[in-house]
């Protein structure tokens, strides 16, 4: 299928999958309406200065030294992390089972990956977080340069980022979190607590579940200015009208409006968990809806959710499924869900 085709596509299922923004978040008009005004760096009326200004007001809304702003995903942002910290045969320690930009990074930088495996949750099936204790042994005698961590991870379990980053600290470590999927954390108290400022790097994708379109992210860096890594990997054509849907996206997190609606969302949430009774739902994150149903592994809920209620998840296993929510996700549509979950666990239970 040419890519024309693919995108006149209908899509008729309800999506609780990346991108948060459903196509109806005002992040995606705003684009629309200025996409006409692609610019190069070379225009008139400066971008290159325009767009140094939006970062700097960015790392103040964050409260860190750099944000910069990504339109090559949270990759980009592991990978100029990665770039910005560690030089050729350092070793770096990452996840067994990260995403694949990790690997790629350390590749980049000429550096040795070293890797560490995480506990496993039978009960759910998925991941426990890195205990302190653990990355601890390894740091004491591995001569380790840099470490990666993935915080939440794609089910929201989250990593106690204040004591991982102390251990980094104390063995001169740099501390590189992949809060890819976590990009709503500095803008509600009633979710995980964010890494930013806190990790050396923190980076996040705006477009996982903060609203923001394919394939924009932030990274954040507390003291090491990552401009010249960016530099070696990105394009020197960005697209302005992408730029400028970042610097919107973070406005609009940062105001009343935005923190309103992320509170909007956890309460919807709260809704249906209430109204789910004997339905069991795990996970450190509450907008990753990670849900079980007795009697049923993960896979069949996530087959029967699809083809029979035409809901699509964004990640399931033997025994639990992950359905993701963000800042485009309708009251309406989290309604669907919770029909469909309440129906099927009464099928299940006769
Ligand atoms: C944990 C994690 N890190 C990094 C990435 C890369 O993010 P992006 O698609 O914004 O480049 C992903 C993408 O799925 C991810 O799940």
């Amino acid at each position: 299928m040419s890519l024309i085709n693919l995108l006149k596509k209908n899509y008729k299922k309800a999506l609780f999958t990346t991108p948060s923004h459903d196509r109806g978040f005002f992040i995606v008009h705003k684009f629309m309406q200025f996409y006409k005004k692609d610019i190069s760096e070379t225009d008139t009326h400066n971008p290159v200065e325009a767009l140094e200004k939006a970062q700097e007001r960015a790392a103040k809304i964050y409260g860190v030294k750099y944000t910069k702003f990504l339109t090559n995903g949270s990759t980009s942002g592991i990978i100029a992390a990665v770039l910005s910290c560690v030089e050729k045969d350092d070793k770096v320690l990452i996840w067994k089972n990260a995403h694949k930009c990790h690997k790629n990074a350390v590749e980049l930088a000429g550096a040795e990956p070293v890797f560490y495996d995480l506990p496993y949750d039978e009960n759910w099936g998925i991941h426990k977080p890195l205990e302190p204790k653990k990355l601890e042994e390894v740091l004491k005698d591995d001569g380790i340069k840099a470490v990666i961590v993935t915080s939440p991870s794609y089910e929201g379990i989250v990593s106690d980022i204040k004591s991982l980053s102390q251990v980094c600290a104390s063995y001169n470590v740099k501390f590189i979190v992949d809060e890819a999927h976590g990009a709503l954390y500095p803008f509600s108290k009633e979710l995980p607590e964010t890494s930013v400022g806190i990790a050396d790097f923190t980076v996040q994708s705006l477009h996982k579940t903060a609203g923001g379109l394919n394939p924009t992210a932030l990274l954040h860096s507390k003291e090491i200015n990552p401009q010249s890594a960016l530099d070696k990997i990105n394009t020197t054509s960005p697209s302005y009208p992408l730029l400028m849907s970042i610097e919107t996206n973070i406005n609009y997190l940062n105001s009343q409006k935005g923190k309103k609606k992320i509170s909007k969302l956890i309460e919807d949430i709260k809704d249906l968990r209430k109204n789910c009774n004997g339905v069991e739902f795990g996970g450190d994150d509450i907008t990753k809806i990670l849900v079980k149903i007795q009697h049923l592994a993960g896979t069949e809920l996530s087959e029967i959710l699809y083809n029979d209620f035409n809901i699509e998840d964004e990640k399931t296993n033997s025994v639990s499924t992950m359905l993701l929510t963000g800042l485009g996700t309708s009251d309406k549509k989290l309604k669907k869900l919770e029909y469909a979950i309440k129906k099927i666990s009464e099928r299940v239970k006769k």
